[in-house]
């Protein structure tokens, strides 16, 4: 009886650990959006978009304003993304500091309207997207 019972706490521990964690990836315990919808509303487009505008040197401030505005959103996006529960592991806190660390080396090199340093910065970033998504996209 005693073992039968150690064995059905043990179970329900599993199911609770493995069921919050998954809990965690797919969405924060305390806000609505789920992470597929901050990644294919909010990151991707901004993300994509950066890459697509660095692919050419911008020729005006209003383009050197663009990028920072997308440099930017994935940076704030960066601290979202651990925040409100969100955070499951390591793995997730270590990939989530390179796309703010990326993104803060990409803005600095926008303001000093470096295209190539830019261009190189943004390596970071898509390293940070593949590092999070090699652990917890299935
Ligand atoms: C800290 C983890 C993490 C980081 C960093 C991250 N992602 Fe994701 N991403 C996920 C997870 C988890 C999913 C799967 C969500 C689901 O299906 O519930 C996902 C899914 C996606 C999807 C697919 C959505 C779909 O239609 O299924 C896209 C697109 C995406 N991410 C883009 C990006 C880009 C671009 C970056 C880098 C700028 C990035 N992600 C960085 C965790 C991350």
């Amino acid at each position: 009886m005693k073992k039968l019972l150690t064995f059905t706490m043990f179970v329900g521990l599993v199911t609770f650990l493995t069921v919050g964690a998954s809990g965690q990836i797919k969405k924060g315990k305390t806000r609505a959006i789920t992470t597929k919808q901050l990644m294919v509303g909010l990151v991707k487009p901004q993300c994509g978009g950066l890459g697509e505008s660095l692919k050419s040197a911008p020729t005006d401030d209003k383009m050197w304003g663009e990028l920072a505005i997308k440099a930017a959103l994935l940076n704030e996006i960066s601290y979202n993304s651990t925040e409100y529960g969100r955070c499951p592991d390591k793995d997730w806190a270590v990939a989530v500091t390179g796309l703010r660390d990326g993104s803060e080396a990409v803005l600095a090199k926008i303001e000093a309207k470096d295209h190539s340093g830019a261009q190189e910065a943004f390596k970071a970033i898509t390293a940070s997207c593949a590092a999070c998504h090699k652990v917890h996209k299935k």
